[in-house]
C-alpha cells in the first residue's frame, strides 16, 4: 500500500527510511500519524530531518505511537520527566550505547521503541547503525531454528550499567554523563525468549545481544557463551544493516522490537547531545 500523506524513501536494502513532508512538531492528523506507523513497521527506523523540537514537542510527538516509559538509570532533563540528555564531550572518550543492543531487554517489557532527537553534532562520524532482526533470523538454517525454538535468554543491565549505583566505571569516567547516572538504581535482570514475535507484524526476530544476554536459562555462561557469540555476530551482519548520519535538528524512530543499534564512537575531541524517548512495550513472547 501507498503513502499518501507522507514521502518515505528508504535508506537501505535491509531497513530504514527517510520521512519527508512532516513537521512532528505540528498537529499531525490521523492520516500522517496511521500512515507514520505503517511505515514503522515497515521499515523499523523512521529519520526525520531538519526538524525543531522542545522536550515537550518529542514527548507530545512520541505519545501518538504510545505510552512514554521513564528509564531506569539516567536522570531526565528539566521539565521532561521522560527525555534523557545523551551526552558525550571534548573530554570523553567513551561513548553511551556504543555496542550492539535494543533497549532495556532487561526490564520484563522492554522498550517498544525509542526516539532520538540530535541537538549538537560532530563534524563528521557519530553515526547510529541499526540491524534488522528479521532478516537476520530468516537467515538462519532449519537446524538452527528449531534449536532457538523455546530458548530463553537471561538478560541483564549489569554488564551495561554495572547497577549504575556507583559501579559503572566507565559512565563515571564521563564528563558528559556522571551527573546523570541515577545512583539508587539496582541491577535489572528479565528473562526474554531469544526468538521474539512481533506483536503488531506477528514477524519472528533474534532477541539476543552480547551487552545484554548474559546467558540461556538453565545453562552456564561458560555454556552459552559460544551460541551467544555466533547470534550475536550473525544478527548484525552488513546485510542486515543501515546507517543514520545525524546533523542538528535530526530525529530518528526505531523499533527496540525488530532491530538493534550501535551508536558509533569515531569522534573523538568532538561534542555530540541528543534526547532520548522511550515508548513502553510489551513482554516479549
Ligand atoms: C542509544 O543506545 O540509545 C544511543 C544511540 C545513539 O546515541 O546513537
Amino acid at each position: 500500500m501507498s503513502y499518501q500523506a507522507i514521502d518515505v524513501r528508504p535508506v537501505s536494502g535491509a531497513l530504514g527510511a527517510e520521512i519527508f513532508g512532516v513537521d512532528v512538531s505540528g498537529d499531525l492528523g490521523n492520516q500522517v500519524v496511521d500512515e507514520l506507523h505503517r511505515a514503522f513497521l515497515d521499515h523499523h527506523v523512521l529519520c526525520f530531518r531538519d526538524q525543531e523540537l522542545t522536550p515537550q514537542q518529542q514527548v507530545a510527538f512520541a505519545g501518538r505511537f504510545g505510552k512514554l516509559d521513564i528509564y531506569p538509570f539516567l536522570k531526565s532533563v528539566a521539565d521532561a520527566p521522560e527525555v534523557i540528555e545523551i551526552l558525550k564531550t571534548e573530554n570523553d572518550s567513551y561513548n553511551f550505547g556504543g555496542a550492539w543492543h535494543s533497549d532495556t531487554a532487561y526490564l520484563e517489557r522492554p522498550a517498544l521503541g525509542s526516539m532520538l532527537y540530535a541537538i549538537e553534532t560532530p563534524p563528521t562520524g557519530g553515526d547510529t547503525m541499526f540491524a534488522n532482526m528479521h532478516l537476520a533470523y530468516e537467515a538462519l538454517s532449519d537446524g538452527m531454528k528449531r534449536m532457538l525454538d523455546g530458548l530463553v535468554g537471561i538478560n541483564s543491565s549489569d554488564q551495561n550499567y554495572r547497577g549504575a549505583g556507583g559501579r559503572n566505571e566507565k559512565m563515571q569516567d564521563l564528563d558528559g554523563m556522571k551527573d546523570k547516572i541515577v545512583a539508587s538504581t539496582e541491577v535489572l535482570v528479565a528473562e526474554q525468549p531469544v526468538v521474539r514475535t512481533h506483536p503488531e507484524t506477528g514477524r519472528k526476530g533474534l532477541y539476543v545481544s552480547r551487552v545484554h544476554t548474559t546467558r540461556f536459562k538453565d545453562m552456564t555462561e561458560a555454556e552459552s557463551r559460544p551460541l551467544l557469540d555466533y547470534l550475536s555476530g550473525h544478527a548484525v551482519r552488513p546485510e542486515f544493516t543501515c546507517r543514520i548520519d545525524w546533523r542538528p535538528g535530526t530525529l530518528v524512530f526505531w523499533d527496540n522490537r525488530s532491530t538493534q543499534h550501535f551508536a558509533v564512537n569515531d569522534y573523538q575531541g568532538s561534542r555530540r547531545r541528543m534526547h532520548r524517548v522511550t515508548l513502553m512495550g510489551d513482554r516479549p513472547s
